[in-house]
């Protein structure tokens, strides 16, 4: 019937206009399926990278479930390095106004105890089967082993053991630094030492092993020295936000700066030499320097300017203002030499470490700077300026460490603005040069 068959072809092409809004709406959902899928994915993707980018060692948790975790294991050791055996932090209890790592000009002014965390009773635990207390040794107070000491809680064995089963930061080993001078060459050497020593004693394997810095210093000019150095550096006041738990099968935490052998005893110092070595090869400078060749010296003149270094600063010491006259009188004197002043401000350490690596004899002010002669040529020179009241020895002891003559001069100057005395650099550089060139052994 042509009034059915007008109906059905009605039906037809409204059935027609269905279908396709169904095609349509099906297409759409798969997208809006695919779109959901893609998402879900790129979350999810997201966090396991994070947890993997946070622990590099993750895979290791079924390792350690499979074995029987360490009891109550707490202990000193070489009396300045402290070491834990499974152990996991409470990072909300390690508490301070800052997390580290903030750009100077944000946070001048700072005091010095915003930098520095405070650890509370439970951010480090021992799993203790029995109820007993590990055996903890006394520390020096200074000593931040002091303070994490003071942080240590009990806890049954089977919370550790939760624990690690839930948390996604798991680390094999981590030698925590908390660093004081950070600005300052000479502490951040005797710190990365500390750690490196860490490193040497208890044979760490540098690709399972992170460094983790437990204070809160802004960000400092030798920072990268740590992330240079050592192949996984972290700052904890970053990584604490980021979980609840952290488990770490052996915890080592280093010795401060303030007792590093560099500082307190630096005679035939054990590992300086490896130590050297690796410095100079992390900055691809570990070829064989040559030695001094007195037909054309490098003379280098190593200056000191005013500049903020930290939240406190109120500018630099001992600075010296006519470093242009010193050169010009020194091209005069030994014109066949190459002579030049260098400045360190704003270089970054690897380049401060060439011109070092290529520098015969360096002349400098006393001060923290002159820790780079740990890494100059051996038989070259160092001549040391020294002013009343800044007159210890370390970098001479640190110079016969490293094979370089040393040379003290005395000047009578007690402003911050010191006008180097031309003449008398000039007379000790030529004793300087006798000595050096005439091959003779020193000391
Ligand atoms: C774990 O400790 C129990 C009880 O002390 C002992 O019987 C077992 O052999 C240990 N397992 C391993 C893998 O060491
Ligand atoms: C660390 O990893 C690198 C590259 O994977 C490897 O060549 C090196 O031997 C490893 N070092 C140690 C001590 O296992
Ligand atoms: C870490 O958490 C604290 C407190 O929740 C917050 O103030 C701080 O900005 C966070 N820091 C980072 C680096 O996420
Ligand atoms: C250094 O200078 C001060 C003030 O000019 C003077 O009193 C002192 O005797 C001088 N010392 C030496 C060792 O020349």
């Amino acid at each position: 019937m042509p009034g059915e068959n007008k109906k059905l072809e009605r039906c037809s092409a409204w059935q027609v206009l269905c279908s396709k809004l169904i095609v349509i709406y099906s297409y759409l959902e798969v997208k809006v399926a695919i779109f959901i899928i893609v998402v879900w994915l790129i979350l999810t993707k997201r966090s396991w990278k994070t947890a993997y980018q946070y622990d590099p060692h993750f895979e290791i948790r079924d390792k350690i479930l499979s074995r029987n975790l360490t009891d109550c294991s707490f202990k000193v050791v070489s009396k300045n390095y402290g070491m834990c055996k499974d152990v996991f932090l409470s990072t909300h209890l390690c508490k301070g106004s800052r997390t580290g790592g903030e750009k100077l000009d944000t946070v001048m002014g700072q005091s010095e105890e915003m930098e520095y965390f405070q650890f509370d009773k439970g951010f480090m635990n021992l799993g203790c089967s029995k109820k007993n207390k590990p055996a903890i040794p006394n520390i020096d107070k200074e000593h931040v082993l002091s303070r994490l000491k003071e942080s240590i809680a009990v806890v049954p064995m089977e919370m550790t053991r939760e624990v690690l089963s839930e948390t996604s930061a798991i680390f094999e080993t981590v030698v925590m630094v908390e660093r004081r001078e950070y600005v300052n060459l000479f502490y951040t050497m005797c710190e990365l030492f500390n750690t490196f020593i860490a490193f040497e004693m208890f044979h760490l394997n540098e690709n399972t092993t992170s460094v983790f810095l437990i204070d809160a210093h802004p960000e400092g000019a030798l920072d990268a020295l740590w992330y240079d150095i050592f192949k996984h550096v972290y700052r904890f006041g970053h990584q604490k936000n980021k979980t609840n738990t952290i488990f770490i099968e052996t915890l080592i935490v280093s010795n401060m700066g303030w007792f590093s052998p560099i500082r307190i005893q630096p005679v035939n110092i054990l590992y300086l030499d490896k130590f050297q070595q690796n410095i100079l090869s992390s900055y691809g400078l570990d070829e064989c320097a040559s030695v001094p060749n007195c037909e054309k010296l490098r003379i280098r003149f190593l200056a000191r300017h005013d500049r903020i270094y930290h939240p406190r600063s109120k500018g630099i010491g001992r600075r010296t203002s006519n470093e242009q006259e010193l050169i010009e009188v020194l091209e005069d004197v030994f014109p066949y030499d190459d002579i030049k002043a260098l400045n360190f401000d704003s270089i970054p350490f690897s380049k401060q470490l060439y011109e070092i690596r290529h520098t015969d004899i360096l002349i400098s002010m006393h001060g923290a700077a002159l820790t780079h002669v740990l890494f100059m040529p051996p038989y070259s020179a160092l001549l040391e300026i020294r002013i009343p009241g800044f007159s210890h020895d370390a970098f001479e002891a640190l110079a016969a460490e490293a094979r370089v003559y040393h040379k003290a001069t005395y000047i009578n100057a007690s402003s911050d603005d010191i006008e180097l005395p031309v003449i008398q650099i000039v007379q000790v550089l030529k004793t300087i040069i006798d000595k050096i060139c005439s091959r003779v052994t020193w000391k």
